[in-house]
């Protein structure tokens, strides 16, 4: 199979489908890969890397999108790329369909077969291609959050770990998840004190169990979280109802019961936030200051370390892509059914109710 490679050009995405490494694979099941030039430079790959991997390199987008039976991509396509896409062309990205009309519609146009990475689902429910964006962003969370507790840049002035004589920093963690756990993990790894709150008492057990004794759970309910606001450093939201909107946990009012220059990240932001004054920022603007309370709520948090993100994406896409490649995206998602309900558009056919529901106009 031809498979092709675009450079990302959706603002402030450095992340790219496919490392050297990947290619070197597809390339030893005999597949041709191409590359757009510079489409691994902010993942630090050069294109002298890709083209000793085995691939063709390609000066522009238009050539690689020609080439292609299979584009694999990061981030959904953009407007400038809808009429490059090609009848019965394989799109592997994310799209997130429902939450843009006008690429649904471009893509039923394209009457090519859309494969998303946020809908291939296992057996148990989990999201393969989700979970590491959410363990580099639980992780970063506490990276940010330190940062931000710094004076200069309006935080408490608060060193996480502490030290000898003076008491850590209290990290409270609202959602066990993957998140949360990631966020703990390194929280607790700096010698703060953290707090971990959620409903599901599976996930409180396994924190329990995993971490150290400084790591300390509790039920999520508002008593506790009004409790805990009143003398926590860093407060990172982590919480996430499947398929509907971020619970409100930490409402506005709520705000002046927290110490000044206490943080706030929210790392649920793309599902709305968890706190009522949330509002998404970027990686050049990340925060603002609400009643002296530091907001930190980035939509995309591994945007900035694309190279961990590069290669913690591609672990896990690149089986799939191999699968697509080696048996044709049709036999690749019957025998695979994990992959099978990637499928959300196939040849301008929208497969997927929940595409269908978001859009009041209908699609069709
Ligand atoms: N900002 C970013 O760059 C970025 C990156 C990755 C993920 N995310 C987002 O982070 C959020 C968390 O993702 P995840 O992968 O950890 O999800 P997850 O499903 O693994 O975990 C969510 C947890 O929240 C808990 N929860 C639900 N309601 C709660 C409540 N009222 N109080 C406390 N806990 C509650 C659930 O029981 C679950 O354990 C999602 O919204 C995800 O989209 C954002």
């Amino acid at each position: 199979m031809t498979i092709g490679v675009p450079k990302e050009i959706k603002t402030n995405e450095s992340r790219v489908a496919l490392t050297p490494g990947g290619v070197f694979e597809l390339v030893n099941y005999g597949h041709q890969v191409y590359i757009q030039e510079t489409a691994g430079e902010g993942s630090g790959f050069s294109d002298e890397d890709y083209r000793e991997a085995g691939a063709i390199m390609l000066p522009s987008i238009e050539a690689v999108y020609a080439m292609a039976e299979m584009i694999v991509k990061v981030k959904e396509p953009v407007p400038q790329e809808y009429p490059l896409i090609k009848r019965n062309q394989v799109v592997f990205t994310y799209f997130h369909f429902a939450s843009s009309e006008s690429l649904t519609r471009a893509m039923i146009a394209s009457k090519a077969v859309c494969i998303a990475y946020e809908t291939v689902r296992d057996e148990d429910g989990s999201l393969p291609l989700l979970t590491p964006m959410s363990e580099v962003a639980g992780r970063m969370a506490i990276q940010q959050g330190a940062k931000y507790l710094e004076k200069p840049i309006k935080g408490r002035g608060v060193l996480l770990g502490g030290v000898p004589g003076v008491p850590p920093g209290r990290v409270l963690i609202l959602g066990a998840g993957i998140v949360g756990v990631q966020a703990a993990k390194m929280a607790a790894g700096l010698g703060a004190h953290v707090t971990v709150l959620d409903i599901n008492m599976k996930r409180l057990r396994y924190i329990n169990d995993m971490m150290p004794p400084h790591v300390v759970t509790e039920f999520s309910s508002v008593y506790n979280i009004k409790r805990h606001i009143k003398n926590h450093d860093l407060i990172i939201g982590a919480v996430l109802i499947p398929g509907a909107k971020a619970p409100r946990l930490i409402t506005r009012a709520m705000l002046k019961d927290m110490r000044p220059g206490t943080v706030l990240v929210d790392v649920a932001v793309d599902q709305g936030g968890c706190f009522e004054t949330t509002r998404p920022t970027t990686h050049e603007d990340p925060t603002y200051i609400i009643n002296d309370i530091v907001h930190y709520c980035v939509a995309n948090m591994p945007g900035a370390v694309p190279y961990t993100s590069t290669l913690a994406l591609t672990n896990v896409t690149l089986p799939y892509v191999l699968k697509l490649a080696n048996l044709g995206w049709e036999t690749a998602c019957k025998e695979y059914p994990d992959l099978g309900r990637g499928l959300n558009i196939v040849k301008g056919k929208v497969v997927v109710d929940e595409i269908t529901n978001a859009f009041e106009s209908g699609l069709v």
